[in-house]
C-alpha cells in the first residue's frame, strides 16, 4: 500500500520554512521533478528536518498521468467576491516544506534544497513559520480546535487506496496578512463574534454568527480537511500562513467560495481583519512514488550532510 510523505502529519515541530519555486524555461518538467524528487529527508547532528515535496497539479499530471487525480488544477485566477475582495492566484510550480525543531536545521536545509534545484527551478516564494503560544493564531484564537484527529486525518487528507494518486494530499497554501490595528481595535467580545469560538478556549458560540469565520468555513457544510496553519511575520507585518490538506480540492475551494462571499452572499467577518497576499494549490505525492521517481535522477543532490 502507497504511504503519504510523513511530514503532513508530523505535529508539533517548532520551525517551518515554505519555499515555492518556478521551473526555468528551459527544463524539461519530468527531470525537474525528478530532481525535486530525489531531494531526501536529511538527519542531522542535531534533529531530523521532515521535507514535504509538492507540485503543481497540471505539471505533476504531465509527467505521472496514471498518478493524478482527475480533474486537479492550479490556483489559476483570482477569487473574487461579490463585495471585491479577492483572493490572489500567486501559483508556482514546486512546493517544499521543510519543518524541524529549531531555524538553523531548517535555515541550511533551505539553503540546501535551493541549491540542488538551481539549475532546474528558482525561488518564487518564501515564508517562515513558527507557533505562537502553542497552538494560537497571531489573532489571539486557539486554530485547529476543530482539526481532525490524527488517525481521522489519514481520511481526511488523502486519496484513498485504489483511486488515481493514492496517498496523496491537496495542499492549498495561503500568506494572509493581519489588519492589527483593526483587530486590536475590537473589543474581545466582537473578535470572539468574528471568529465564531470563545478567545480564551475556543469554546463555539451558540448560535454561531451567520458571517463568523466558522460559519462560513463549516465542516459539516463543506467536508472536512486537514489544517496545518502557522504563524508568520515580524512585528511590522504578520499574520497565517494557511496550509490545508484535503483528499478533495472542491472541499477547499467551496470554502474560499464562501469566505468571499461567492457562496451565502457576503463575505466571512474574518476577512474584514485580514488578506491574503498568495494563493497556490499543489498535489503532495506519496512517498514511495516520489521515491521512485527520485531513484532515477542520477544528478540529484542530497541534501542535509554538511
Ligand atoms: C487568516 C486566515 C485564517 C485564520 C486566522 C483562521 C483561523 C481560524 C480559527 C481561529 C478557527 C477556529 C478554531 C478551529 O476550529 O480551528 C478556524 C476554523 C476553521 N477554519 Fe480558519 N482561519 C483562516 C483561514 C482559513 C481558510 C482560508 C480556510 C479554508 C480554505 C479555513 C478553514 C477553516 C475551517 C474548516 C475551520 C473549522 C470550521 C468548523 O468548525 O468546522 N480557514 N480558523
Amino acid at each position: 500500500m502507497a504511504s503519504p510523505q510523513p511530514g503532513i502529519l508530523a505535529l508539533g515541530t517548532a520551525s517551518h520554512a515554505y519555499l515555492e519555486l518556478d521551473l526555468t524555461s528551459s527544463v524539461d518538467p519530468a527531470s525537474a521533478v525528478a530532481r525535486v524528487a530525489s531531494l531526501r529527508e536529511p538527519r542531522t547532528t542535531i534533529g531530523g528536518v521532515n521535507l514535504v515535496a509538492g507540485f503543481r497539479p497540471e505539471l505533476w499530471a504531465t509527467v505521472a498521468p496514471d498518478a493524478s487525480p482527475p480533474g486537479l488544477h492550479g490556483f489559476k485566477d483570482p477569487i473574487v467576491g461579490p463585495t471585491g475582495y479577492t483572493l490572489p492566484a500567486t501559483q508556482h510550480d514546486v512546493v517544499i516544506w521543510l519543518t524541524g525543531a529549531s531555524y538553523d536545521v531548517v535555515f541550511d536545509l533551505t539553503r540546501d534544497v535551493v541549491a540542488a534545484l538551481e539549475d532546474v527551478a528558482d525561488l518564487g516564494h518564501e515564508v517562515v513559520g513558527w507557533p505562537y503560544h502553542h497552538d494560537r493564531d497571531l489573532t489571539g484564537f486557539i486554530d485547529g480546535t476543530e482539526n481532525p484527529t490524527l488517525v481521522e486525518a489519514t481520511e481526511v487528507a488523502l486519496i484513498p487506496p485504489g483511486s488515481p494518486g493514492e496517498a496523496g494530499s491537496i495542499l492549498l497554501l495561503q500568506q494572509w496578512e493581519h489588519d492589527v490595528a483593526a483587530w486590536e481595535g475590537l473589543e474581545v467580545a466582537s473578535q470572539e463574534a468574528v471568529i465564531g469560538r470563545q478567545k480564551a478556549d475556543s469554546t463555539e458560540l451558540d448560535p454561531k454568527p451567520k458571517a463568523s469565520h466558522v460559519a462560513r468555513t463549516d465542516q459539516e457544510v463543506f467536508g472536512r480537511i486537514f489544517r496545518r496553519n502557522i504563524a508568520y511575520g515580524s512585528l511590522t507585518s504578520h499574520g497565517t500562513i494557511f496550509v490545508g490538506f484535503s483528499a478533495s480540492q472542491g472541499i477547499l475551494a467551496r470554502m474560499l467560495d464562501s469566505m468571499v462571499g461567492r457562496i451565502g452572499g457576503t463575505p466571512d467577518d474574518l476577512t474584514r481583519f485580514t488578506r491574503p497576499l498568495s494563493g497556490g494549490y499543489y498535489f503532495i505525492p506519496a512517498a514511495d512514488r516520489l521515491a521512485a521517481i527520485g531513484a532515477d535522477d542520477r544528478t540529484g543532490a542530497r541534501t542535509g550532510d554538511r
